[in-house]
């Protein structure tokens, strides 16, 4: 009846995702409580209809809380809600509208040549190993954006590592499948984290800062309505959303063009081919999967009634091999002409905020490991896990290797 698809599990749907478009495109899955919608135009018609289908399930956590977790959290102080993504309007549009302005594509153009130091300088220490063995995740891709975020939002760039635990806590908090035993600890990271966000808020009023935070509390000050617990929150979503995600992206990124030498060779010979290529990493293999929404009224989702309240489950990973939308689908192809038109950014009035940072840390990471390291390989015949998750499809490891 699932047709092989397994919610939580991420290392391929994409055959059970083929199986339900043609059979079963908008079926309610009882074992998650969502009707799962995996065809293209279903998809982006739910996305684009946000006064009947509200977000505001979005950072919903999958699986109840359990009564150690809750209690951990409610002592804990942790009141965080989402910045923006399960917020509805007239709330989502007035803090879009003030984040818009502080988030500006200048502000991150101006990192372009710190991230491009930070992509070289890991490059170079991995290809001093002289075991010619390193993972792209570790070595590479969990660093790069998480710096970016946090040298954005003004806070410590040393706690990678710290922000990237906070990180993996919120994934598997809200869209894992965990015990109620499992969660405690999480339970605990996510007071941490929430205290930090709220610890740069704070600080931020102290004293004058260049940042994300200090532009959020100006624009606050000069009479922007936003309340320090919506910038708080904003925080707390951009600290996850701002690097897990792209992670992820390049992660995916040389992963999938390794794997296809001939198109990495091509990339190699004409970095003009990379942007095209990263939008195609994004349609094959998007590091959200899955994203949610409610119905606020009776509705009709590709000819099959879905009833007020129901709750569902937009598959963007099948959306994209879509084969009415999307030739020969489970290709993967730099030279797609259509490939821009994946729904792994979302689509509608919460369209990713940060898609444009995504594509440009993933375009010059790409580009140096193309320019130095061009004969790099993936380790041959090592099987690449994805984590368990509901929404998020990340690549665990990703080992590589090169000749001397
Ligand atoms: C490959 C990287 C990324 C992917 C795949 C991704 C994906 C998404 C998706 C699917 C949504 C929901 C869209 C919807 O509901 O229609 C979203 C929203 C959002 N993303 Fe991203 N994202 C990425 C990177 C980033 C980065 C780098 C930032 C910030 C620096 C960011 C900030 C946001 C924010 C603030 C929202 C909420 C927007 C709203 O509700 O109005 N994302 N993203």
């Amino acid at each position: 009846m699932h047709h092989g698809y397994e919610p939580f599990a991420q290392d391929d749907p994409f055959p059970a995702y083929a199986a339900l478009r043609s059979e079963s495109p908008v079926h309610f899955d009882e074992r998650v409580g969502y009707w799962v919608v995996t065809r293209y135009d279903d998809v982006k018609a739910v996305f684009e209809d946000w006064q009947t289908f509200s977000s505001e399930n979005a950072q919903a956590p999958v699986r109840e809380r359990g009564a150690e977790a809750k209690r951990i959290m409610l002592d804990g102080g942790f009141t965080a809600y989402s910045g923006l993504s399960a917020r509805v309007p007239p709330d989502h549009t007035r803090i879009r509208k003030i984040a818009s302005r502080a988030f500006t594509p200048r502000r991150y153009k101006a990192l372009e040549p710190a991230v491009r130091e930070n992509v070289v300088r890991l490059l170079e220490d991995l290809l001093s190993r002289v075991d010619r063995r390193g993972d792209l995740v570790a070595d590479l891709a969990r660093d790069v954006p998480t710096v970016t975020i946090l040298t954005l939002i003004g806070a410590d760039t040393s706690q990678v590592a710290t922000f990237k635990r906070w990180s993996d806590s919120r994934a598997a908090m809200t869209w894992g499948d965990l015990s109620d035993e499992e969660q405690v600890p999480h339970a605990h990271n996510l007071v941490e984290y929430w205290g930090e966000c709220q610890r740069l808020v704070a600080q931020a009023h102290e004293e004058e800062r260049d940042s994300l935070v200090g532009d959020l509390v100006r624009a606050q000050r000069e009479g922007a309505d936003i309340s320090d617990h919506e910038i708080a929150s904003l925080c707390y979503s951009l600290l996850f959303a701002g690097h897990e995600t792209t992670t992820t992206l390049i992660s995916n990124a040389l992963r999938v063009l390794l794997a296809h030498r001939d198109q990495w060779d091509a990339v190699v010979a004409d970095p003009a081919r990379v942007p095209a290529a990263i939008d195609e990493v994004l349609r094959y293999s998007p590091s959200i999967v899955a994203w949610r929404r409610k119905a606020l009224a009776d509705a009709v989702v590709g000819g099959q009634h879905v009833p007020a309240g129901a709750e569902l489950l937009l598959v963007m990973g099948s959306a994209n091999r879509d084969e009415s939308r999307f030739e020969d689908p489970d290709a993967f192809d730099t030279t797609r002409p259509n490939a821009r038109d994946h729904l792994s950014f979302g689509f509608g009035i919460h369209y990713c905020l940060g898609n444009m940072l995504a594509k440009l840390q993933t375009r010059i990471a790409v580009e140096e490991v193309a320019r130095l390291a061009p004969w790099m390989r993936l380790v041959d015949g090592e099987r690449i896990r994805f984590g368990d998750n509901l929404s998020f499809r990340a690549p665990v490891r990703v080992p590589v290797t090169w000749e001397a």
